[in-house]
């Protein structure tokens, strides 16, 4: 099943130019399947659970990074100011951004093109975490992804996911890992042989490293990277990247891949023997 939502409806309503998404939204008894939140910073390895539990429940994955990496890509071809919120509102009321799950992550068009691999790139990375502070709109961005999951039977990841677009997600998952250890995973996705099968959303650029010396540098490069954009996110105003006060923390720094998986699909399933 594939998601499309058009999001230009969205964007032609009057509500759209000055977007309030209400604190509490929906309405879980509404929803006759769950909404799975999968909140953390990057790095954390949010992408590859939530793809995973998506196959494993039979549910949507739905990667809303790759909305404020869309438009952020949308706001660098049009030489848009990254820290004037009112023309990119309007640049935001102009544009489809369409998300189309599949097994292994989100493929994404903008404006009906695909974008998948292009929005992974640094500059878009870094402008991303630099539109997404703005209030008003971090709200258009927060109405869609609620329409995007009302019906429930989602996997929804994010930084805010479990404290502003569904507060009343049934499952709140944060993923945490030391900085050092997500830049170094962020690292070997940049490296072609140790990602001979690159997933949808994994097109990061891989540096033309030659030496260690460089391998060192560039290591460290994304590790910088990473650090600032933690910081952006973390300390915004607007919905500061932080856990729900009742999400399970998952820190995954010292733990195996399988071990995640192991963990929160025991978590969804604690879940869906009581619901
Ligand atoms: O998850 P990501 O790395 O693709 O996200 C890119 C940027 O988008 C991230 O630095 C912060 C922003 N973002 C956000 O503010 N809220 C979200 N729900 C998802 C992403």
């Amino acid at each position: 099943m594939t998601h499309r939502p058009d999001n230009s409806k969205a964007a032609s309503q009057p509500e759209a130019t000055q977007p309030q998404a209400e604190p509490v939204p929906s309405c879980p008894v509404c929803r006759e399947r769950p909404v799975i939140a999968i909140d953390g910073p990057a790095g954390a390895g949010k992408s590859t659970l939530a793809a995973h539990l998506a196959r494993r429940f039979g549910f949507l994955n739905l990667e809303t990074g790759a909305m404020y990496r869309a438009l952020a890509l949308k706001a660098i071809e049009n030489d848009f100011a990254f820290d004037e919120e009112a023309p990119l509102l309007d640049l935001a009321d102009h544009t489809r951004i369409t998300l189309e799950p599949q097994l292994e992550g989100n493929r994404v068009l903008l404006d009906g093109i695909d974008v998948s691999r292009r929005i992974r790139e640094q500059d878009v990375t870094s402008a991303a975490s630099q539109i997404s502070i703005h209030h008003n709109l971090r709200a258009w961005m927060v109405l869609q992804q609620r329409a995007l999951g009302a019906a429930g039977g989602v996997v929804m990841e994010g930084r805010d996911i479990g404290t502003a677009v569904f507060p009343d997600a049934e499952v709140k998952i944060f993923l945490d890992a030391a900085p050092e250890v997500r830049g170094n995973r962020r690292f070997r996705q940049t490296v072609p042989n140790e990602n001979p099968t690159p997933r949808q959303n994994s097109g990061r650029q891989s540096p033309d490293i030659q030496t260690s010396e460089e391998q060192r540098a560039a290591e460290e490069a994304i590790l910088r990277d990473l650090k600032e954009r933690d910081y952006r996110d973390r300390n915004r105003a607007e919905s500061p990247l932080q856990p729900a006060p009742d999400a399970v923390i998952l820190d995954s720094t010292a733990m195996s891949l399988e071990e995640v998986l192991a963990q929160a699909e025991a978590i969804v399933n604690s879940h869906l023997s009581t619901a």
